[in-house]
């Protein structure tokens, strides 16, 4: 049995895993760590650097080129790429275009499930992905599964980055995307997105922030110390 808590949160893209970890994570006091962002910081670097991502030699040599870290600032989660702060870069659509395949190259995973097991491995934390509850912490004592309706799911995302000031994006290629990471991140030979067993289902389509995070807090409470 693990000592520290870990609350591990996985679903399709989109669904509002991190607005419930950043949540959680808040009002428990705990890490939270976006998994999610290390795959988009590696994309980040191999399209930079040109990296071919079929020569598993490159790529291995590559990993040891990237240095990730994370910093909390009001929970929102900041990431430094080799030092540089990149957390507005990879949300952009041209690495949202290239994740997928980044995160099914089976070094990238290796690598990235290292460092993130590393991260949990002594402090309470709440880690969102799509990995998480099965491969990065299967002994996780609370496990969350989001979906919500797809359509939903591409008119928050596009609102998020119209607001953001990305306007030459559609609704539709926002859709899109998240059908075609949806498709790839499932069907992929490492380690796909597939439920864990243990997990609780949140399905958010009808759900509040507010009324998500009482129901994930009330799966966490038991396991509080008293
Ligand atoms: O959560 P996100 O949309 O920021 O994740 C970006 C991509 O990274 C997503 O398409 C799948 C991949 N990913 C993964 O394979 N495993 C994780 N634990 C987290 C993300």
């Amino acid at each position: 049995m693990r000592k520290n808590l870990v609350v591990a949160i996985d679903g399709y893209s989109s669904c509002g895993k991190s607005t419930l970890a950043k949540a959680l994570a808040k009002k428990l006091g705990f890490i939270y760590i976006d998994s999610g962002a290390m795959y988009r910081a590696v994309t980040l670097y191999f399209l930079r650097n040109k990296i071919d991502m079929n020569d598993h030699e490159v790529v291995k040599d590559a990993l040891q080129h990237i240095e990730l870290n994370f910093h909390a600032r009001d929970y929102q989660s900041h990431i430094t790429l080799n030092g540089e702060e990149v957390s507005e870069e990879i949300r952009k659509m041209p690495v949202s275009e290239a994740v997928s395949p980044v995160s099914a190259i089976k070094e990238v995973r290796r690598e990235m499930v290292k460092q993130q097991q590393r991260m949990g491995r002594s402090k309470n934390m709440v880690m969102d992905g799509r990995d998480i509850g099965t491969a990065v912490f299967p002994d996780a004592q609370v496990k969350f599964f989001m979906t919500a309706d797809p359509k939903i799911r591409a008119e928050r995302r596009y609102k998020e980055m119209v607001a953001k000031g990305d306007t030459d994006i559609t609704l539709e290629e926002v859709f899109e995307n998240l059908a075609h990471r949806d498709y790839a991140d499932t069907t992929r030979e490492e380690s796909p997105l597939t439920r864990a067993e243990d997990a609780i289902i949140l399905d958010n389509t009808e759900l509040t922030e507010e009324e998500q995070l009482t129901f994930a807090l009330e799966k966490v409470r038991p396991f509080l110390p008293a």
